[in-house]
């Protein structure tokens, strides 16, 4: 067996392999399937300060290859995350990572800064993807300047390994990645959903109720691939890759392409197990190669 573990900060992981926030609820769900300690790392659910109810039906179309999603962040606030689900969480045997969301530079400190007192949350990931509803409703993530901005806010109330989470809907992804790097980032990951449509024709109406929605899956993989080999020239921090893996393959492609480890979403609606099972095919890639460590295919691309 070679060395499968990774450092992402000051997190260690047994391997490279995570789980996209969003897709794999709170780990436990999938408890039935797997041995869910497997894996590297799980980043649960989007939370934000206060409640909030999603958007409404119908928030998930189907798309060649790929689904588009406008669930919208439902989840019961910070508050019933600390009370209700860390209890039953904590011991789970790998690193339980919070996606945090927010709306207002203030609700991502004070969520942020309530995790941080969370003594088996060893990180949160930074949804920077957001609105940002005191300007005029655009993201955080799509400006240098926003994406710095609540970066920087963020670090100084959160002091364990800070991932922030970017968004592909931009023009160029590094300047962003960049920007969230001065802002004291430890890791950047990416990519986020792509922003996309999906029309019923015979109603003449948008499939979605919010007519545009996030897109993922395997079709959104050659986008990620590029904008992850991108941002990984240009930061010195680590990077997680994601967007379309759905299989060991993909995983070594992107860890090849700089990504120092992976996440996976999509593809745990279509098999449970897959996270394992692309644990046991990086193994299998290195073992066949003979690399002793995943850590030496890291950036190994050669162009
Ligand atoms: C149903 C669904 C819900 C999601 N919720 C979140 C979320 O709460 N926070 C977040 O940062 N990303 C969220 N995402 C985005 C995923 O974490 C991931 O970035 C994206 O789906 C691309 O990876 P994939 O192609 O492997 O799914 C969600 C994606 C899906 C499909």
């Amino acid at each position: 067996m070679a060395d499968l573990n990774v450092n992402i900060g000051e997190l260690h992981m047994k391997n490279p392999v995570m789980t996209a926030s969003g897709t794999f609820g709170y780990g436990e769900e999938f408890a039935d399937f797997i041995d869910i300690s497997r894996i590297g790392g799980i980043i649960v659910k989007g939370t934000t300060l206060h409640k909030r109810e999603g958007n409404p039906y119908p928030r998930m179309a189907e798309t060649p290859s790929g689904m588009l999603n406008a669930v919208g962040l439902q989840n019961k606030g910070v508050h019933h995350f600390v009370e209700h689900i860390y209890p039953r969480i904590k011991n789970i045997k790998t690193n339980m990572i919070v996606n945090v969301s927010g709306s207002a530079i203030e609700d991502y400190m004070e969520t942020a800064a309530i995790i941080n007192e969370l003594v088996n949350i060893p990180a949160i990931e930074l949804n920077i993807s957001c609105p940002n509803v005191k300007q005029g409703g655009m993201a955080f993530g799509v400006t240098a300047k926003g994406a710095e901005e609540v970066v920087k806010a963020v670090r100084s109330v959160y002091k364990k390994t800070l991932i922030v989470k970017l968004s592909p809907n931009v023009t160029d992804i590094t300047e962003i990645a960049r920007a969230a790097e001065n802002g004291g980032a430890d890791s950047v990951s990416l990519i986020n959903t792509l922003l996309g449509m999906a029309v019923d024709a015979e109603r003449r109406r948008p499939i979605l109720s919010t007519v545009t929605g996030g897109m993922s899956g395997a079709a959104v993989k050659p986008i990620a691939l590029r904008m992850v080999w991108q941002v990984a020239k240009a930061v010195k921090i680590p990077v997680i890759g994601l967007g379309g893996i759905m299989n060991w393959k993909d995983a070594v492609e992107f860890m090849l392409a700089g990504a120092s480890a992976i996440q996976i979403g999509t593809a745990n609606f279509i098999d449970p197990a897959i996270t394992v099972k692309v644990a046991e095919g990086i193994d299998d890639y290195l073992n066949r190669h003979g690399y002793k460590s995943v850590k030496e295919i890291i950036g190994a691309l050669e162009v």
